[in-house]
Parts: C-alpha cells; sequence; structure tokens
C-alpha cells in the first residue's frame, strides 16, 4: 500500500505557519512551532495543545461539507476516517500524511444494549473502534503522530503500551517502512492479542519489569535521552488524530449531537481528544452544542474517579489543585498500590493527560464513575452477543452507561453513544475464560479479580464423537 504522498519537506507555503503547540494552562507561555518536537520539558507533560489560528485557515463552513469526501475515495485522505476531516486538524501538508486507511469505523444503534442498559428503544449507539487496522482506536491518533513524525524527520519511534498503542504503532512502522519503532510494555500486564501484533510486526519489543506506569516513565527518559520520538497519547498530535471519533460518531447521527459520549477512562487521551474535538466545533459554529461526557475508570485504577468525584477537582479556568494530584500520588506511593483490573487496557494509575482530561470534563459537563471487572465482563458479554464484540476495557463504557441509567443520571429518553475502543480478538483469554467457567470452577484469573459470576455466559457444549449424541444435541438447539 502506498502510506505516503509525495516526498518534500514541509514548505513554508503550507498551512503550518497558521499551527503551534501551546500550554493548555497558563504555566508556560512560550509556544513551540508544529515541527517542533517538544519532549523531555516536565513542566509541560500532558499539557501541550495543538493550537490552529482558525480566522486564517480554511474552515469548513458546517459539517455536512465533509460528505463531498465521500465520493472520492480513491484519493487516500478522503478514505481515511481521520484526514477526511483533515480541515479541522490542518497541521500537515497534504503531501506530508500518513494513512494506513484507519478510521473506517461504524456507528451502530443496538437495542439489545439499550434494553440491558434502561435506555429506550433507539436511544443507545456503539462506535466500533475496533475495526481500525490494528484493532483498536489508537490508529486514529496513530495516523497524526506517524504524520507529525514524518514532517520532523524521525527515524525511531517509541511508547509505552498496555499494548494497543504499541501494535498501532508497530502497523503504522511496518506498512509504511517511515521507521524503526521500539515498544515497552510492562511484564504480564498484556493481552496476547495485542503482545502478538507487536512481534508479528517486527517493532523492538522491550518487556520491562513493572507495569504500564512504570513503563511509561522508563520511555519517556529514554526519548529524551536518546532523541526518540514518543508516540505516547502525552504528543499532543496523536490527540488531534483522535479527536475523528466524535467527527464520525456526528457523522452517524447525521451531524446531530448525541446526549452523551462515554468512554473508558485509561491514560485519558481519548477523553481529553474528545474535549478539544467540541470546544474547537462550538468555536467554529459547527455545533450548536456539546454533548455531555462520561468517563468510566475501571474500579481497580480509578485516578480519575477519586480526583474528580471523590475530591471535588476540576479543571477551575486552568487552574486545577496541582498540590491535590501530587498529594494524591505520594500516597499512592506510600501504600506501594498498583493499578488491578481486569480490564489491561486501562489498568494504569498515572494517567498523564489528567489535566487536559478535566478540561474536556469542563467543556462537556462531564461526570466520572467506576465500574468493577463483574460488571464489565458482563457488559463485554452483552456486547458480544449482539455483534462484532469488544475487549474488555471498552466494556466500560456500556457498564458505564447502565450505571449512570440506574443513578438517573442519564434519562430513559437520552441519545446515548458508548465508544467501544478495541476489537474483541484483542483480549481472547478473558473472553473465553468468562464463557468456560461455572460456579465454583471459575478461572482463577476471574476470581482473584472478584469476577464470581458469569450470567451472560455461553458455555461450549462437551459432546462424544458420536452422531447419535451430537443430533441430540442439535435438534435440542432447534427446538
Ligand atoms: N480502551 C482501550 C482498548 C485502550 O487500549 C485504552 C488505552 C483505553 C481504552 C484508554 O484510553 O488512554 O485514551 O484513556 N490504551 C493505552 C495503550 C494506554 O497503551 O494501548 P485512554
Amino acid at each position: 500500500m502506498a502510506a505516503f504522498l509525495g516526498e518534500s519537506p514541509i514548505s513554508s507555503l503550507t498551512k503550518t505557519e497558521f499551527v503551534c503547540q501551546t500550554c493548555i494552562t497558563s504555566d508556560v507561555e512560550e509556544s513551540f512551532s508544529v515541527d517542533q518536537v517538544v519532549t523531555g520539558r516536565p513542566e509541560l507533560d500532558g499539557l501541550l495543545d495543538v493550537s490552529y489560528d482558525w480566522d486564517r485557515l480554511p474552515v469548513p463552513g458546517s459539517l455536512r461539507e465533509f460528505e463531498s469526501a465521500w465520493m472520492n475515495r480513491r484519493n487516500p485522505l478522503d478514505f481515511s476516517g481521520v484526514w477526511r476531516f483533515r480541515r479541522l486538524l490542518p497541521f500537515a501538508p497534504d503531501e506530508q500524511i500518513v494513512t494506513i486507511g484507519e478510521g473506517q469505523t461504524i456507528l451502530q444503534q443496538s437495542e439489545a444494549l439499550a434494553k440491558y442498559t434502561g435506555i429506550k428503544p433507539g436511544g443507545l449507539f456503539l462506535q466500533y473502534e475496533g475495526l481500525n487496522p490494528s484493532g483498536s482506536f489508537k490508529d486514529n491518533g496513530m495516523a497524526a503522530a506517524s504524520t507529525h513524525a514524518r514532517m520532523v524527520g524521525a527515524k525511531v519511534a517509541a511508547c509505552a503500551s498496555t499494548g494497543n498503542t504499541s501494535a498501532s504503532l508497530a502497523i503504522f512502522a511496518s506498512t509504511t517502512e517511515q521507521m524503526r519503532v521500539v515498544v515497552f510494555v510492562g511484564s504480564g500486564t498484556i493481552a496476547y492479542g495485542k503482545l502478538s501484533q507487536a512481534l508479528d510486526f517486527g517493532s523492538v519489543t522491550v518487556q520491562i519489569q513493572g507495569d504500564f506506569d512504570d513503563a511509561l516513565i522508563r520511555v519517556r527518559e529514554v526519548c529524551a535521552a536518546e532523541g526518540i520520538y514518543l508516540c505516547n497519547s502525552v504528543n499532543p498530535f496523536r490527540l488531534e488524530g483522535q479527536k475523528s471519533i466524535m467527527y464520525r460518531v456526528l457523522e452517524g447521527l447525521n451531524w446531530e449531537v448525541p446526549d452523551w459520549i462515554i468512554v473508558p477512562g485509561g491514560n485519558l487521551g481519548n477523553s481529553s481528544a474528545f474535549g478539544k474535538a467540541f470546544l474547537e466545533l462550538k468555536h467554529l459554529g459547527l455545533i450548536d452544542r456539546v454533548p455531555r461526557m462520561a468517563v468510566i475508570n475501571a474500579t481497580g485504577a480509578n485516578t480519575l474517579y477519586q480526583l474528580y468525584e471523590q475530591q471535588g477537582l476540576r479543571w477551575n479556568n486552568g487552574q486545577p489543585d496541582r498540590e491535590a494530584i501530587d498529594r494524591f500520588y505520594a500516597q499512592m506511593d506510600a501504600d506501594n498500590h498498583r493499578a488491578s483490573t481486569l480490564a489491561s487496557a486501562i489498568q494504569i494509575n498515572r494517567p498523564v493527560n489528567l489535566i487536559k482530561c478535566l478540561r474536556a470534563l469542563d467543556v462537556c459537563d462531564g461526570v466520572v464513575r467506576q465500574v468493577d471487572d463483574q460488571a464489565i465482563l458482563d457488559a463485554k458479554a452483552m456486547v458480544g452477543a449482539g455483534g462484532f464484540g469488544c475487549e474488555p476495557a471498552s466494556a466500560a463504557s456500556v457498564a458505564g452507561a447502565k450505571l449512570l441509567r440506574a443513578e438517573g443520571v442519564i434519562a430513559p429518553s437520552d441519545r446515548v453513544v458508548c465508544i467501544l475502543t478495541g476489537h474483541g480478538l484483542k483480549d481472547p483469554s478473558a473472553t473465553v475464560a468468562y464463557h468456560s467457567g461455572e460456579g465454583g470452577k471459575l478461572d482463577e484469573s476471574l476470581t482473584s479479580h472478584g469476577v464470581t459470576q458469569t450470567q451472560h455466559a455461553n458455555r461450549p457444549i462437551v459432546v462424544e464423537n458420536d452422531l447419535g449424541k451430537i443430533l441430540d444435541v442439535v435438534r435440542n438447539i432447534s427446538t
């Protein structure tokens, strides 16, 4: 596949002069040009935004204008579910853009899950990001990060990952042959589907002794020391690509704004990107209202929930209470508290985009909830029974919708979109464990995480190799 279009360096005649990188709080006033790689500046951790001078850029008059791209699918930029919206993330000249066909995802209405969550028929939608080339929403962001890496001439890129970021970076690097890739993963904390992708796509895979939080600290040190391009969501260009998930949700709803967006929260890149997308769309007059957002933590990795809902931490006009955050982490370290959930993708205790997410929650009048692994796996089984399926972390969004509906925060008549972040095949172990076990015979991987029931399990039927007995089973099914 021709992943690159043209070979020219950043041209002075492109739009890049109307783009810069700025700090979202008033801590650092300095701004950075689009072709700078800003790593190794701890005071800017998780605080950089890609900012546009919208007054000087050609913005669409209405979202409907993007429909013209549907007629032009032979152009890889219009085929891409990220880049067909490039006028809303205009940091790269067209000839520098990298795409591997990401973002061909769909918004699907689900009556079964509307019933499960207590929402009126027709009101519950699933945004299937597992349909991306590497099987998760990360490809949206990696298309943008790979483009920026290309703009700055990066030869080596790295990330730490609970699995999906590494799979995504690896597929972009191998498909485009643009750069070498090193991925850092924790030990025993990555689902096999994801690890297999990093290995298969040829990235150098470093399994460090520790978890994701440890791996992220190390990869940032390594990138700063070696001048390696960092592809975690602390990279603001990643989030530019992830804004497109919201554009596609609006597209799927015929450009109408839903009442709720519900998204699992790990490193909080997605939620941050969604908030920025809506902030910009509102600023540009392309939407008349902003949806509410719910970020769902796993109970075993609930930093955002604790800080936002229990301690009342807020964006506070760009002046969040940093001391409260520092105190929280200091206590976590003192207790040697480690994140622990079967939803391994969101097993994260130190989300790098915490402050950006506070801004998103402010923009979207947000709420944060935690759901336990039992609720996550039950919701996951319901998603799977209804179609494409998803991995455990993704199902936190559906479990969160059910909880918020039970609390009365979501009304029965609300229009709700749950983001299914990763494909069901990413973590077959969790799926098979849920569907196979029963009562006292549940797999230890489940019980050790507090999962004691499998009420939506679809158990395999064991039959002797005997035609009569097999027919008995089959006839039993068809009656
Ligand atoms: N869902 C899935 C399937 C994920 O892989 C992740 C994050 C999240 C949700 C959370 O998204 O970080 O934007 O809040 N996975 C990262 C990784 C951390 O390394 O693959 P977030």
